[in-house]
């Protein structure tokens, strides 16, 4: 695999020969887009037009002692070729312009600089009601538009599920995981602990963990939390299907709803989402609060921390009803 730099020189033979610039064409210069962990994420800028490149590698970017699938952005370049069927779905993600399988790369348009959602997390902060529903519009179309049994290869995307079943299942309930929760919040440590010796909690841990690693018949996201939503001059987008497959769509949702209750946000526009939803799709509300409550303590807990503000009594609520949720 060719390992692609940010510098120029060896950029733009590159990219000419993939046919993503024209022989003319040259790069003005290249930046980071945006914040992100897991890839090698780059927009070109000829002067004339942008365009946004993205590579997997086999190991996380930010962390390359961290393996992962390397072939990971293919199966998020089959999402884009499978939603473009679909106008309403197609105008809120970036059009796809190329992709490279032999190295991993793909070109996508770039849909602006502007800034994801995980600005909520601060607080005070608060989505806007027709921002919300436009992002339950969305994933509910997606969830309503496509059936396993009806497409001729159905997107599995197992490598990566392993991956994420690891972190949202397994890792934080280990005794030794080797995470030093006081670090991120002092308090928090012996409340893991607590969850890590929780033998009631862990089967049912286990339980969903099969259930997410089972296929469905529903296409998802597979990552729907505010660091996939990109607010832009012309709306709101979404990018990055990198953990997409056909799945339970109260995985998927349980999800979202876990990180707008750890944004803070109010109630009751959670609660209108989640009826928002449910207009437009079926959802067994009981799994899906089953996953909101998994997906909680894995971010509270986990590796995989947010750029939360919430003080830790409010952590330590947050995580008692989420353990509440999957005991009772
Ligand atoms: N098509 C695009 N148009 C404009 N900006 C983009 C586009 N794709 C990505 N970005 C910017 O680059 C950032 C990183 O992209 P992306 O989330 O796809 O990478 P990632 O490595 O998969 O991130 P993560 O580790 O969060 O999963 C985004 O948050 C966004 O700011
Ligand atoms: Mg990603």
């Amino acid at each position: 695999m060719k390992k692609l730099s940010n510098d120029i020189i060896e950029l733009q033979p590159y990219l000419k020969q993939q046919g993503w610039l024209k022989p003319h064409e040259q790069i003005a210069s290249v930046e980071v887009p945006g914040e992100g962990n897991m890839n090698f994420t780059l927009r070109i800028d000829t002067g004339q037009r942008t365009f946004i490149i993205k590579q997997s590698r086999d190991y996380v970017e930010k962390y390359p002692q961290v393996a992962a699938p390397q072939e990971r952005v293919l199966r998020e370049a089959e999402f884009y070729e499978l939603i473009r069927t679909k106008p309403s779905l197609n105008q809120m993600m970036p059009t796809l312009i190329g992709l490279d399988k032999v190295n991993s790369v793909m070109a996508m348009e770039d849909l602006g600089a502007g800034s994801d959602y995980t600005f909520l997390y601060k607080s005070g902060k608060t989505i806007g009601e027709k921002e919300l529903l436009d992002i339950i519009t969305f994933v509910a179309t997606l969830h309503t538009s496509f059936d396993a049994n009806s497409v001729t290869a159905p997107i599995r995307n197992r490598k990566m599920r392993a991956l994420n079943h690891e972190h949202i299942f397994q890792y934080l309930y280990l005794s030794d995981n080797g995470l030093d929760l006081d670090q991120i919040l002092p308090g928090l440590k012996s409340i893991g602990a607590s969850f890590s010796k929780d033998d009631d909690l862990k089967t049912k841990v286990e339980e969903l963990g099969r259930r997410y690693l089972a296929d469905g018949n529903t296409l998802l996201h597979g990552d729907y939390f505010p660091g996939s939503w990109l607010k832009t001059n012309n709306g709101i987008k979404v990018i990055d299907p990198e953990f997409c497959f056909f799945g339970f769509p109260e995985f998927e949702i349980g999800v979202t709803i876990a990180h707008l209750k750890m944004a803070d946000q109010p109630q009751k526009l959670i609660d209108n989402a989640l009826t928002h939803y449910k207009t437009l799709a079926k959802l067994d509300n009981e799994l899906c609060a089953k996953f909101t409550a998994i997906e909680i303590i894995r971010r509270l807990l986990g590796l995989a921390q947010l750029p939360l503000e919430i003080d830790l009594g409010k952590r330590i609520s947050l995580l008692e009803t989420a353990r509440e949720c999957l005991i009772r």
